[in-house]
């Protein structure tokens, strides 16, 4: 596996493939959340890049950014044994290296959600992905249902700016009592891990009654309340179209759930078709 640190060596390696290229953007941190897409990536393409950065400009507070857990070595070793053909881990010099003058924004579906009360959170990232899909030129590129509005974001972007790349989404990756897999769960004190399952029950609950007929915004207002009990400080709870992200109050093909809440210091986020 080549470990890629310029343009250059990007752009060099992309030339010396015959087949198509799949590229799998992260924060590093591995878990199986990003192997699966790694795999997937795998399945469809003859040779799979990852990308390791820690985006600066989309984490609102600097302690975030601070604290974001980081395990190269870890990492490195992970995509080893995955037959991934290079890894891309760019400095901050690299990919910024004029500093932020050309922003990429995808107005709407960034602004909800995620994006009100991350702000600037998705210019961030739909700056960074643009970026690094210009530098790679990948054939497809894998991104987490886990983050279902960051996956909406990036296929919105890649289809406004004519980007020749194919959007794959994966789904959510799970611990075993249904935790979603996320690089900030390490930071999760033993008795906020005990208590994270119940934010992924809160969708599961809501998913059930709202099949069951219930009126959405009660069952919701509801779930919140119960999350609340168990020590969350939730930021949202929300029934919406699958495709816009608008809220609605009843069921229709494609809703979605979406839920974001705090725990201690830990900002959990996820979500599930209805
Ligand atoms: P990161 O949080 O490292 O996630 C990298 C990819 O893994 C994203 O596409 C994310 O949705 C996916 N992922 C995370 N947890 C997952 C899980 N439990 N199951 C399945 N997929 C999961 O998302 C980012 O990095 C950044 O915003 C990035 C796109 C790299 C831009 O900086």
């Amino acid at each position: 596996m080549k470990v890629l640190k310029t343009v250059e060596a990007v752009r060099a390696f992309r030339r010396s493939l015959s087949g198509s290229l799949g590229l799998v953007p992260t924060m590093g941190a591995m878990h199986e959340g990003h192997l699966s897409l790694v795999r997937l990536a795998r399945e469809r393409c003859d040779a799979v890049l990852v990308s390791i950065y820690v985006n600066p400009t989309q984490f609102n507070s600097t302690a975030d950014y601070q604290t974001y857990p980081r395990a190269l070595e870890d990492d490195l070793a992970m995509l080893t044994s995955l037959d991934v053909a290079a890894v891309f881990q760019p400095t901050d010099r690299i990919i910024y290296p004029d500093g932020m003058v050309t922003t990429v924004k995808v107005a709407a579906l960034g602004a909800h959600w995620e994006g009100a009360y991350r702000p600037g959170h998705f210019d961030g990232v739909a700056t960074v992905v643009a970026r690094l899909l210009n530098i790679t030129t990948p054939d497809l590129a894998c991104f987490g249902e886990k983050d279902y509005q960051q996956l909406l974001v990036v296929r919105r972007l890649v289809r406004d700016l004519n980007m020749a790349v194919e959007i794959i989404g994966g789904p959510t990756i799970r611990e075993t009592d249904g935790l979603a897999l996320s690089s900030r769960n390490a930071l999760l004190t033993a008795t906020e891990r005990s208590r994270a399952p119940h934010l992924n029950q809160a969708l599961d609950n809501a998913a059930r009654l709202i099949g069951r007929g219930r009126p959405a915004p009660q069952v919701l207002e509801d779930e919140m309340a119960a999350l609340t009990d168990r020590g969350f400080e939730v930021d949202y709870l929300a029934l919406v179209d699958g495709a816009t992200l608008e809220t609605i109050s009843d069921p229709k093909p494609g809703a979605r759930l979406l839920v974001a809440a705090h725990l201690g210091s830990v900002r959990l986020i996820d979500n599930r078709a209805l």
